[in-house]
C-alpha cells in the first residue's frame, strides 16, 4: 500500500530531481479573472506564463493543484468521479515538449523505483489529426520507444485528444492521455478499448502539449511550446493500491466512516455522494466562498443541500456536517493549512447553510410529491412549481430535477427561466419596497455590489497609496467581501476615509459605461484590473465617472445613485500581505440622494 502522503512525496522528489520547481496550489476560485467561476484544471492559473510571460519559479513546474469540477456532478458516486480533483502536474514552459513529457511519464509510472506499475497494463491514446492539425506521429513513436507495442496506441478524435479552454480560446493543443487496465474484462468484441467507458480502462494521466494559441476559430503558433500535465491523485492512489474506485481510498475513507456510524439505512452511492460533496464544500469554503444564490456561492449551496438531501436517504438525525467537514480537516490539514485556519468559518457556514435547508426541506418535499401526484409519469413539472420550490423552499431547480427523475418526472427548464425572469422584472419595478423585505433580486444586487467594489478598489487607491491592487473579491446577495495587498491593519481613520470617499462618489451620481477593447487599448487608457492573468480576446473596461476605470467581466449598475450608501463592516487579515474588507450598501430609502 501506498499512503496518499507518500505519494504527492514520491511525485515531487522525481520532479524535483528532473530540475522542476515546486509551487503551491492556487485558491479553487480564480482570484484575477471573474469570467470563470472555478478553476477546473492546472492550466487555470497559469495561463499569462503558458502565453509566454516569465514565470518567477522558472519554466520547469510541478504543483498539485486543488480543481473543482461540477460538470461532472451526476457521475459523482460512480468509481472514478469526483467534483473535487487534487490535480498533480508538471509543467514546461517552452524548456521541453514532447519527448521529455513522455519520457519522465513513462519512467515515473512503471519505473520501480518510483511507482513501478507493469508497463503491460498501460494502454496510450494520441491525437488522429483532422483538418486543420496534423495526426500526433510523433508521440505515438515516442510511447514506441519505451515499449508500448502499437496495439496499445490509440488514435482518436478532438472530443478524445485535444484540450483546451472551454470555447477553444487561449492556450491549446493535441494530447495524449495514458490508461491503466484494471483487469475487468472487455464489454464484449465492441469494446473501444480506452475510448469504451465500459470501466475496464481507467485514465490516469493527461499530457497536454500545449502549442497553439485558440483566436477567433483559428489556431495560431504560441510563442512557445508547452507542456501541461495533469493526474488525480484520487485515481492514481486507488490504481496503485488495487483499488476499484477511489471511494475506497484514505482521501474518503475516514469520511465515509463517520457516515456510516451517522446514518440508520446504508446505501454506497449515497455515502459517496456525500463525502465526495463534504469534501467540495470544505474546501470551497476554506477558499472563502459562502453559499448564496450566485455564481460560486450557488453551485456550493448545490452540493451542501445536495448532500443533506442524500444524508435524509440514509435516515441521518439532526445536523451532521460540521461533523463530516472536521474529518476532511483532519485528512487535508497539514497540505492545505488553510482549511485548519479558517475552520471556525467551515464550520459556521455549514451549521447556517444546514438550518436554513432544513426547515424548508420536509415542506418543500412534500409540496413536491403534492404536484407529482397530480401529474402522469413522465410528464413535465411546470415551471411554476419549479421557481416555487426555489423561491419558497429553497431546492435548487437542479435538485428539483433530480427528485422529478427519481420518480420518473421531468422539469420544464423553460417555464422556470420565464418564471424566475417575471421574478426579476417584479424586484427590479419594485426594488425599494422589496429590499426592505430583504427580497431584492439577486441580479440587481449584485450589479451594486459589483460597482461598489471598483469604486473602493480606487477609494483604497487614493487613501492607502497606489500599491493597493485587488487579490480576490467575493459577492453574495447580503455583503461584498475584497482582499486587496496591503502590509498592515488599517485605521481608524483611514477606515473612515474610504468609506467617506465612496460614499461621496456614490452621491455624485456618476454614470457606469463600458466598452470592449484588447488588452493593450486597455492597458493604454490607465485602467487597473487584473491585466496578466486575462488572456486572448477583447476585454470589457467599465468607467465609472471620471473616477475609476476598471477591467472587469462586469455586470454593473448604470448610475451610482442606484447603489444606496456604503459601509464597512470590518477589516482584517486574509492572510500576509493581504488585508480583507467586508462591507454592505444599504437600502436607498434610508439615504437621501
Ligand atoms: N489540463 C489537463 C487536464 O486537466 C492536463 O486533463
Amino acid at each position: 500500500m501506498i499512503t496518499d502522503r507518500e505519494l504527492r512525496k514520491k511525485f515531487f522528489d522525481y520532479f524535483e530531481s528532473k530540475g522542476h520547481v515546486k509551487i503551491p496550489s492556487a485558491p479553487l476560485v480564480p482570484e484575477h479573472d471573474p469570467t470563470v467561476l472555478f478553476t477546473t484544471a492546472g492550466m487555470h492559473p497559469l495561463v499569462p506564463f503558458l502565453l509566454g510571460e516569465d514565470h518567477p519559479a522558472g519554466q520547469k513546474l510541478c504543483n498539485i493543484q486543488k480543481c473543482l469540477r461540477t460538470g461532472d456532478i451526476d457521475e459523482v458516486g460512480d468509481e472514478w468521479h469526483s467534483t473535487l480533483i487534487e490535480m498533480l502536474g508538471f509543467w514546461s514552459l517552452g524548456a521541453y515538449f514532447k519527448k521529455e513529457a513522455i519520457a519522465y511519464s513513462y519512467e515515473f509510472l512503471t519505473d520501480p523505483k518510483w511507482l513501478g506499475i507493469d508497463p503491460a497494463r498501460l494502454s496510450v491514446t494520441v491525437f488522429e489529426g483532422d483538418k486543420n492539425i496534423p495526426k500526433d506521429e510523433e508521440s505515438a513513436n515516442y510511447w514506441m520507444s519505451h515499449g508500448i507495442p502499437e496495439e496499445r496506441i490509440y488514435f482518436l478524435d478532438k472530443s478524445e485528444n485535444w484540450w483546451g479552454l472551454p470555447g477553444n480560446k487561449g492556450p491549446c493543443g493535441p494530447d495524449t492521455e495514458i490508461f491503466y487496465d484494471t483487469g475487468q474484462a472487455e464489454c464484449g468484441p465492441e469494446c473501444r478499448g480506452p475510448a469504451c467507458s465500459c470501466g475496464k480502462f481507467v485514465e490516469i494521466w493527461n499530457n497536454v502539449f500545449l502549442e497553439y494559441n485558440g483566436v477567433k476559430g483559428k489556431y495560431l503558433p504560441l510563442k512557445q511550446k508547452n507542456v501541461d500535465t495533469g493526474i488525480g491523485l484520487e485515481r492514481l492512489l486507488a490504481v496503485l493500491n488495487g483499488q476499484h474506485e477511489i471511494y475506497a481510498t484514505e482521501l474518503y475513507q475516514p469520511i465515509i466512516k463517520k457516515i456510516q456510524e451517522l446514518e440508520s439505512i446504508s446505501d454506497d452511492t449515497s455515502e459517496e455522494i456525500i463525502a465526495d460533496h463534504i469534501r467540495a464544500a470544505t474546501f470551497l469554503i476554506g477558499d472563502g466562498v459562502s453559499p448564496s444564490n450566485l455564481d460560486q456561492g450557488y453551485v456550493l449551496r448545490r452540493l451542501i443541500r445536495r448532500a443533506i438531501r442524500y444524508g435524509k436517504k440514509l435516515d441521518i438525525e439532526g445536523k451532521f456536517l460540521k461533523k463530516l467537514a472536521e474529518v476532511v480537516i483532519e485528512i487535508n490539514k497539514d497540505f492545505y493549512p488553510n482549511l485548519a485556519d479558517n475552520k471556525k468559518e467551515v464550520y459556521k457556514e455549514l451549521e447556517e447553510e444546514e438550518e436554513k435547508f432544513q426547515r424548508t426541506l420536509e415542506k418543500g418535499l412534500k409540496q413536491l410529491m403534492k404536484v407529482m401526484e397530480k401529474l402522469q409519469k413522465g410528464n413535465m413539472i411546470p415551471g411554476v412549481e419549479v421557481f416555487h420550490l426555489y423561491d419558497t423552499y429553497g431546492f435548487p431547480k437542479e435538485l428539483t430535477d433530480e427528485l422529478a427523475h427519481e420518480k420518473g418526472f421531468h422539469i420544464d427548464e423553460e417555464g422556470y427561466l420565464v418564471e424566475f425572469k417575471k421574478h426579476q422584472e417584479k424586484s427590479r419595478t419594485g426594488s425599494e419596497e422589496k429590499f426592505k423585505g430583504g427580497l431584492l433580486d439577486d441580479t440587481e444586487i449584485s450589479k451594486k455590489y459589483h460597482t461598489a467594489t471598483h469604486l473602493l478598489h480606487q477609494a483604497l487607491r487614493e487613501v492607502l497609496g497606489k500599491h493597493v491592487e485587488q487579490k480576490g473579491s467575493n459577492i453574495t446577495a447580503e455583503r461584498m467581501r475584497f482582499d486587496f495587498s496591503h502590509p498592515e491593519k488599517l485605521t481608524e481613520e483611514e477606515l473612515r476615509q474610504v468609506e467617506d470617499l465612496v460614499n461621496s462618489k456614490i452621491q455624485e451620481k456618476m454614470p457606469i459605461s463600458c466598452r470592449e477593447m484588447t488588452l493593450e487599448e486597455a492597458e493604454k487608457t490607465g485602467a487597473i484590473g487584473l491585466f496578466k492573468e486575462k488572456y486572448g480576446g477583447v476585454v470589457k473596461l467599465y468607467e465609472i465617472g471620471e473616477y475609476s476605470k476598471e477591467i472587469c467581466g462586469g455586470p454593473h449598475v448604470d448610475n451610482t445613485l442606484e447603489l444606496g450608501k456604503f459601509k464597512i463592516l470590518k477589516e482584517k487579515s486574509a492572510s500576509a500581505g493581504i488585508r480583507r474588507i467586508k462591507a454592505v450598501i444599504e437600502p436607498l430609502s434610508t439615504i437621501e440622494l
